[in-house]
């Protein structure tokens, strides 16, 4: 049936597919999510494949990594599981082209795993070079190797989106933070660098602070912290999500706050 009945209208209402249908807005994009298997990224994975994105999620433990998986795929969507270690060298190419054999090109490239570097948060004078060295190896190093091995594709066909997840810190000072702190920096900065370099391409690159959520990551850095004053990592998502799907009039290079995006749409 060509035209649909007011009938149709009406049930589609009532059990929600039509704002469903109206929220698939990824329809047939290809994603790439890194930090997929709890927290923000899981969540991010979720929110992409809901609005019809074909998900491809990355992290280390797999067992995590394929549940959020396969929760995706029993809702309906796309994801694929592809345990990996974003600070491994060796794993860039691998991730890039398993990625896009799984689902295509990717047009939405998504760093979000971090690490805290050592918890306890320590002070720098307490902190061991080579600590530092590997949290800037999987917090700024592997996502620049990770845009190395998929811009190039995104520039060719004349559009992407690539964001990059970072936080207050990036721009606050506060004791004990310090490792962390200056891989976020260096991580907004790549990506502002990233974005003049790819100005006029069609490839969009941003940074996104998303706030504090309730996540493993903020637990192991603030153990006392009261749950209840920090955001879900799901309605961080939803609005991140929303974002990525007016991509097209989003400023290159720009560094987003969540609590000022506005509601997911
Ligand atoms: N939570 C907050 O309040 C907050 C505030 C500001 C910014 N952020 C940022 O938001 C993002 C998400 O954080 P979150 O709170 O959701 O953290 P989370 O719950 O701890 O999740 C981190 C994710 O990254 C993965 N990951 C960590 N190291 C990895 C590696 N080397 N290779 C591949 N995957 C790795 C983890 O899985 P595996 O351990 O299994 O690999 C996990 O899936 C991060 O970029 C974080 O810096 C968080």
């Amino acid at each position: 049936m060509l035209v649909s009945t007011r009938e149709d209208a009406m049930s589609n209402k009532e059990n929600g597919t039509a704002g469903k249908r109206e929220e698939r807005t990824l329809e047939g994009k290809a994603a790439l999510v890194t930090g997929a298997s709890r927290g923000l990224g899981a969540a991010l994975a979720k929110e992409l494949a809901r609005r019809g994105a074909k998900v491809v999620l990355v992290a280390r433990g797999e067992d995590e990594l394929r549940a959020v998986a396969a929760a995706i795929t029993a809702s309906g969507g796309e994801a694929h599981a592809l345990p990996a270690d974003v600070g491994d060298k060796d794993a860039t190419y691998a991730i890039a082209g398993a990625a896009a054999a799984l689902v295509g090109p990717i047009d939405i490239l998504v760093h979000n795993a971090s690490t805290l570097g050592p918890t306890p948060l320590r002070l720098l004078l307490d902190t061991e070079c080579e600590d530092l060295g590997r949290t800037l190896e999987v917090n700024v190093v592997g996502p620049f190797r990770l845009t190395k091995a998929v811009a190039g594709g995104m520039a060719l066909r004349g559009s992407g989106l690539i964001v990059h997840i970072s936080s207050d810190a990036a721009t606050n000072t506060y004791p004990r933070w310090g490792v962390y702190a200056v891989s976020k920096a260096a991580l907004d900065h790549l990506s502002r660098s990233w974005a003049v370099e790819l100005e006029g391409t069609g490839v969009r690159v941003v940074s996104i602070d998303p706030g504090e959520m309730n996540t493993k990551m903020h637990a192991d850095a603030i153990p006392d912290a009261d749950p209840a004053t920090l955001a879900d990592p799901a309605e961080v998502a939803a609005k991140i999500a929303g974002l990525v799907a007016r991509a097209d009039g989003v400023s290159n290079g720009a560094r987003l706050e969540v609590s000022g995006l506005g509601g997911a749409s």
